[in-house]
């Protein structure tokens, strides 16, 4: 069975998590800026997406290409600042067409935020954001960044990914 990791980040952790597990399976990690990204040639499909201001930023082109993604097996990672948490998998059922949300498995994983790569209005918002959020720790995390990356937290997403390299070829 033919697989792929098609993903959408904004400043590289997602993309980092999309190639650790592309080097860890053998499957092409896509970026779905790639005109050439077409799910349609994939039998099962592992989706990563950052989370920036409470959705999914791959949810537009999860929306235009839903006939290829449904009826396939599909995992989504997320990769976000806020931890594994019911707020978190209420973004990622907001971000998703209700119909998929139910056929997909979903792993938050936890990123980064270096403040030399945002632009200056995005740091006066992270400001702003740090002085409302009542949480002492996120808001410290906005204010200053944070590096929470870890290659061992994709383990979940290899072992669902090896199910389908361990699955014999249907002979036709
Ligand atoms: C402008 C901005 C908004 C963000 N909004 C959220 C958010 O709503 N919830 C959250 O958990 N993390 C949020 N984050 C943290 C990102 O999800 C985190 O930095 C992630 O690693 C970014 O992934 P990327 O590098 O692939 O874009 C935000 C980060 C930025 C820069």
């Amino acid at each position: 069975m033919k697989g792929a990791i098609f993903f959408s980040g904004k400043y590289g952790s997602t993309e980092q998590y999309a190639h650790w597990i592309g080097e860890a399976t053998g499957l092409p990690a896509i970026d779905i800026k790639d005109p050439k990204a077409d799910p349609a040639e994939y039998d099962y499909i592992i989706l990563g997406s950052s989370i920036i201001y409470f959705k999914l930023t791959i949810r537009h082109w999860i929306l235009a290409n839903l006939p290829q993604l449904e009826g396939k097996a599909k995992l989504l990672f997320s990769v976000s600042g806020a931890g594994p948490s019911e707020k978190l998998e209420r973004w990622v059922a907001n971000s998703l067409p209700a119909k998929l949300g139910s056929q997909i498995e979903h792993v938050a994983l936890a990123g980064k935020l270096d403040h030399t790569k945002v632009s200056r209005w995005v740091k006066m918002m992270l400001y702003i954001a740090s002085v409302f959020n009542p949480d002492p720790q996120a808001s410290k995390e906005e204010r200053y960044g944070f590096d929470h990356m870890d290659k061992d937290s994709i383990q979940p997403i290899i072992e669902y990914i090896q199910q389908f390299q361990h699955r014999p070829m249907a002979v036709t």
